[in-house]
């Protein structure tokens, strides 16, 4: 799903940027300081608002920074508001109050693979999106198989979409987003129902668009812990809040030990 670009916006335009946000370290990407930022958000308050009951707050403070074309996790126990704030990114909700920057064009990956395909054969499908593009045959075949070779699906041009696997269909919606030149893509448990096969193949398709641009960057929501020997940095959530924000290896071990003393206390 492509969304429209969305600048610097604050909501509501009033709201003071609280001190909290200058304590987001500065990003690193291998030793060397990363000056370009890709998605910042700032002091994000969210509330659902309720009718017939009291309104529900799902985030609270977030602040978050993420370097362009780096590939980055967002992790955290069920209900803790990783969709909410993807979503948040995505312009596809307004925060209570905080700031958003997203660079664009994005794209917003759903977890359903049969979601993402709307067209009978795998080219038509990449190619789809660039229909509301005024742009030469020639260019949309280019960009179609450049954006198929990326995600290791040149060979699948022709085929119909309904003979793929789930993650070959998710591979195909993250070719589309990139014949589009999108710049971020928010992706959200894409692996959840995918065997092990298709999930090492999806998480790698896009390390690999990551890899082969230097313009893109991918925010990718993950309950599995594996995938992030994959990420270049990570962001632990709890209840609402960003409770960790940078090292993959450290967030990887921090949860470790919280799940472990979770199940020594079951058992005790
Ligand atoms: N439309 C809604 N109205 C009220 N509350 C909602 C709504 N959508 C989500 N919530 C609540 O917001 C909280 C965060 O939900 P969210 O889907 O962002 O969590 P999550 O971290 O993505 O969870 P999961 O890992 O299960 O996908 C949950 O408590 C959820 O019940
Ligand atoms: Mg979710």
């Amino acid at each position: 799903m492509n969304l429209p670009s969305l600048t610097f916006t604050r909501y509501p335009p009033h709201h003071l940027v609280s001190p909290l946000y200058s304590k987001l370290p500065k990003a690193t990407a291998r030793g060397k300081s990363v000056d370009s930022v890709a998605i910042e958000a700032r002091n994000l308050n969210f509330s659902f608002t309720a009718k017939q009951t009291k309104d529900v707050t799902v985030l609270r403070d977030c602040s978050i920074r993420i370097p362009s074309g780096q590939f980055w996790m967002l992790l955290g126990p069920n209900g803790c508001g990783k969709s909410t704030l993807l979503k948040i990114l995505a312009g596809l909700l307004i925060p209570t109050s905080g700031t958003v920057y997203v660079n664009g064009p994005k794209s917003f990956v759903f977890q359903n693979p049969d979601h993402q395909v709307v067209m009978p054969t795998v080219d038509s499908d990449v190619a789809f999106g660039l229909g509301k593009v005024n742009l030469a045959d020639d260019e949309v075949r280019s960009r179609v198989s450049q954006a198929l070779h990326a995600v290791g699906l040149s060979d699948y041009m022709k085929r119909s979409v309904q003979t793929l696997s789930g993650g070959q269909k998710q591979r195909v919606a993250i070719a589309g987003a990139l014949a589009e030149a999108c710049k971020v893509l928010l992706l959200d448990e894409l692996t959840t129902f995918l065997d092990e096969t298709d999930q090492v193949g999806v998480i790698k398709a896009v390390r690999n668009c990551l890899d082969t641009s230097e313009e893109v960057t991918a925010l990718w929501v993950t309950h599995r812990l594996e995938e992030l020997e994959y990420a270049d940095g990570a962001i632990y959530m709890e209840d609402g809040k960003v409770v960790m924000h940078g090292d993959a290896t450290r967030i990887r071990s921090f949860i470790e030990d919280r799940q472990s003393a979770y199940i020594n206390q079951i058992n005790s």
